[in-house]
Order: C-alpha cells, then structure tokens, then sequence
C-alpha cells in the first residue's frame, strides 16, 4: 500500500558536469521504474542541470536543505521557492551532519519542514540517534523528541507531503548497517507515534526509510520489514550501477 522510496542524498560530492552524468546514467537505467519512487539530492549548484535531465523521467530532485524564509535579507541561504523553481519536489531537512555540524535543532528542523509543506513540495526529514545515545538506553526517547519536535505543527492533511527517514547515526557512513531487526524496531516505534498523533490512516500511509550504510546486498533485507518503506542512501548513490541495483531491489 505504500510505494517504496529510494533517495540518493549526493552530499558535498560532485561537480556540476560529474552530477550531470550521474543523473543522465540513472535516466537512462531507470526509465522503465514506476513501482518504486526515485530522488536524487545533488549539490545545490548542480540542482537545475540535473532538473532538466531529470525532466520527465521517473527521477525525480530534492534540494538538501533549504532555508524557512521565502526571500529578504538572508545572505548565503536558498528558499525553497527559489528550489521548487529549478525543479525540486523534495527538500531535505534534519539529516544528524546538519544537526552536528551546523547546530539544526528540533525546532529548525520543524520551522523548514513546514517552509517546504507551505509550497506543496515534499519533506524529507530524518531522524536518528547516535551510538552514545543508543548505549546509554535513550534510543527512544531521542527518537521520540525528535519526531515530535520536527512535526510540530503540521497538519494531518500535510503528513501526505511528509516523509521520515531513520538514520542511526552510528551507521552514517561507517559501513556498519543497522540490522534490519533494529532497524525495524524504531521505525515500528515511530508509526507508533504517528498512530498517537494523526491516527491510523496517516500512520499506515506515511513511509518511513531507513538510512546508513544501504547498499545493493543488504537493501532486500531491510525492505522486507513490515515498517521499512524505502532508504536514503549516501555512499552507495554515487555510483550509478549501486544506486539503480538498490532502486531494482525486488
Ligand atoms: O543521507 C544518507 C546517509 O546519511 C547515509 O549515508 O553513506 O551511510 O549511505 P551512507
């Protein structure tokens, strides 16, 4: 009942011309897809080239950031009108390197999330706990702050433009996957919270991915979970052969 998602997230890799191969490669391998929903978030440099290669084909963009404000006076920050206009349909807001590194609290997280409903593009937001978190037995009440914290505020209807995406970070990067059973675990745990706020309809329609460490041996895995409805992926979507065997996950 809910259509599988897989997100490539660039991050800080590749120029303009190198985003615009990749893209043209995952056109070309991907255009038959229609079971399964594609984005790919490049560099915001690269956003309107790629938005044209991507122009009807089923690959679709996401910016990785935004920032809440339409236009003014904020120097250096890119509104998501601004990226709705180079062709983005998704934004991507609380991923754990913008909460380290550039202080996105809950509150941010929540403020850019519904900057992005208001325009009628979809929310990406992701959520995760660190190892020291997980250790010390506060999993879940992270998980649980976060998410409530990031939704404040938003309406049942926008929850249909709302993705989430559990990602542990602990397994960000390192190889080490989160096991498909943990990995179920939370995002059982955050249907439930859904179920608590919005109700069964929202909590059984909205998808929730899972991401760290996703790569083409171990996404059937995770998606055979009941609670796992797609990946956001990192490493592995830099390739255009990894990503489009983990979009090819059946
Ligand atoms: O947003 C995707 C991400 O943080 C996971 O990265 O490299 O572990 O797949 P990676």
């Amino acid at each position: 009942m809910r259509k599988p998602l897989i997100a490539g997230n660039w991050k800080l890799h590749n120029t303009v011309e190198q985003s615009c191969q990749l893209a043209q490669a995952l056109v070309n391998d991907l255009s038959d897809v229609t079971e399964t929903e594609i984005v790919i978030a490049p560099v915001f440099t690269a956003l309107s080239e790629v938005g044209k290669i991507c122009t009807e084909s089923p690959v679709q963009l996401a910016a990785q950031n935004c920032h809440c404000m339409d236009d003014g006076a904020y120097t250096g920050e890119v509104s998501v009108p601004l990226l709705a206009d180079v062709g983005c349909s998704h934004i991507i807001v609380g991923h754990s390197e913008r909460r380290q590194y550039f202080g996105e609290t809950d509150h941010f997280v929540n403020v850019k999330a519904r900057a992005i409903l208001k325009h009628g593009l979809t929310a990406i937001i992701c959520v995760g706990e660190t190892l020291e978190q997980r250790e010390s037995g506060e999993l879940f009440e992270v998980i649980a702050a976060q998410i409530r914290g990031a939704l404040e505020e938003i309406t049942a209807e926008q929850m249909a433009q709302v993705v989430l995406a559990y990602e542990p970070v602990w397994a960000i990067g390192t190889g080490k996957t989160a096991t498909s059973e943990e990995a179920e675990e939370v995002h059982a745990y955050i249907r439930g919270l859904l179920h608590g706020s919005f109700g069964t309809d929202i909590a059984s329609q909205c998808r929730i991915l899972y991401g760290g460490s996703v790569k083409p041996g171990n996404i059937s895995e995770l998606m055979a979970e009941e609670d796992i409805d797609g990946a956001l992926v990192g490493g592995a979507s830099l390739k255009a052969e990894d990503f489009s065997a983990i979009v090819r996950f059946k």
